[in-house]
């Protein structure tokens, strides 16, 4: 008897240190402890020994199930230390690897060339000013001296809603909305960023762009000042090299009236493709605010004088990016407005 219990525990304890796992551990524990387990047994049949052998039978049995008991105790914290240590190895996070970038929006680059116009202007002392895009005929013309049958009214391709409302075809009616709102106070320093709608389409024309409109009402408001708001906002847009010219033109809203050329980024003025091989390039159009504009907005053109302009947003970031195709910057393509 034992001699049985000694070769018991000789394989159980070789089992359980050579044990991998704890359901196998579990099964050991079930194969000589549990309630039909080989050691089980061996203590049930101890009523058939003579008296005598019970009590060491019995000693030496409880001995090796307390050995058995605190083995598979002990392999089982072992096992359940070294599974942990293995589980965080395999779950192990880099903390050095560099991170995934989160791509990020930013502004376009016409937003970006429009703030840019905005922070010159504000500046100088201009503040902004909005209207609506969906204009009525008044303000988009008549308020601007261009009545019903003026043919200037050919000038700008309209898109119309009704006969008297439409998508405005520039910035200027602001001029009007502004002046009407807050006559008779002088001065008033504003400039007007906003879509603007024509039907036209091709490499430098766009059914949608953007202009800013610039105004400026005050007692005896000249052209000198007028040249040099301008050519100080190019230069800083451009840079002190640029040079300038005012040429005469014709807008019924102003009187006299210019479009401004800049000399071309491009080349420099020595003529290229972009510049037509003129050296220039046309970026807005400006004058002397019309007395008729002015009287009918509530201002007496005896007592105030006016200048405006209205600025190409499109045409400024096309030169000064060196863009030649206006339809880019609509076609929200990554590749091309990823590099500004
Ligand atoms: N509104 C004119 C245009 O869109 C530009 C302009 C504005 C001209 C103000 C003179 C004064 O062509």
């Amino acid at each position: 008897m034992l001699a049985t219990i000694a070769a018991i525990r000789e394989v159980a304890l070789a089992r359980v240190a050579a044990a991998t796992s704890s359901e196998e551990l579990e099964a050991i524990r079930v194969q000589y402890l549990g309630k039909k387990g080989e050691l089980t047994g061996v203590l049930r049949g101890m009523g058939k020994l003579p008296p005598e052998e019970r009590p060491r039978v019995g000693q030496m049995a409880n001995q090796v199930r307390e050995e058995l008991e605190r083995a598979l105790q002990e392999a089982k914290e072992d096992l359940s230390r070294r599974e942990q240590a293995e589980r965080l190895r395999a779950e192990a996070i880099d903390v050095t690897l560099p991170g995934r970038p989160v791509s990020r929006g930013y502004r376009h680059p016409l937003y970006q060339t429009l703030n840019e116009i905005k922070a010159i202007f504000m500046g100088l002392g201009f503040d902004v000013a909005e209207g609506p895009e969906v204009e009525s005929d008044y303000y988009n013309f008549e308020a601007l001296n261009l009545p019903k049958e003026h043919p200037a009214r050919d000038m700008q391709d309209s898109f119309y809603i009704t006969e008297d409302v439409l998508l405005r075809t520039h910035t200027s009616p602001v001029q009007a909305r502004v002046m009407e709102a807050r006559r008779p106070q002088v001065p008033i320093r504003i400039i007007a960023p906003g879509k603007v709608y024509r039907r036209d389409d091709d490499a430098t024309h766009s059914p949608m762009f953007f202009q800013v409109e610039g105004l400026l009402v005050d007692k005896r408001v000249t052209f000198g000042e007028l040249k040099g708001t301008l050519m100080a906002f190019i230069k800083q847009m451009f840079g002190d090299q640029v040079r300038v010219r005012f040429r005469p033109s014709y807008f019924p809203f102003t009187e006299p009236s210019a479009e401004v050329d800049m000399s071309c980024v491009m080349c420099g003025g020595s003529g290229c493709r972009v510049c037509g091989h003129s050296g220039w390039l046309e970026i807005l159009g400006c004058g002397m605010v019309h007395p008729r504009v002015l009287s009918m907005s509530g201002y007496d053109p005896e007592e105030v004088s006016g200048f405006a302009f209205g600025l190409g947003v499109d045409r400024v970031a096309m030169l000064k990016y060196g863009v030649d195709d206006l339809r880019l910057f609509y076609e929200n393509d990554l590749r091309f407005l990823r590099q500004f």
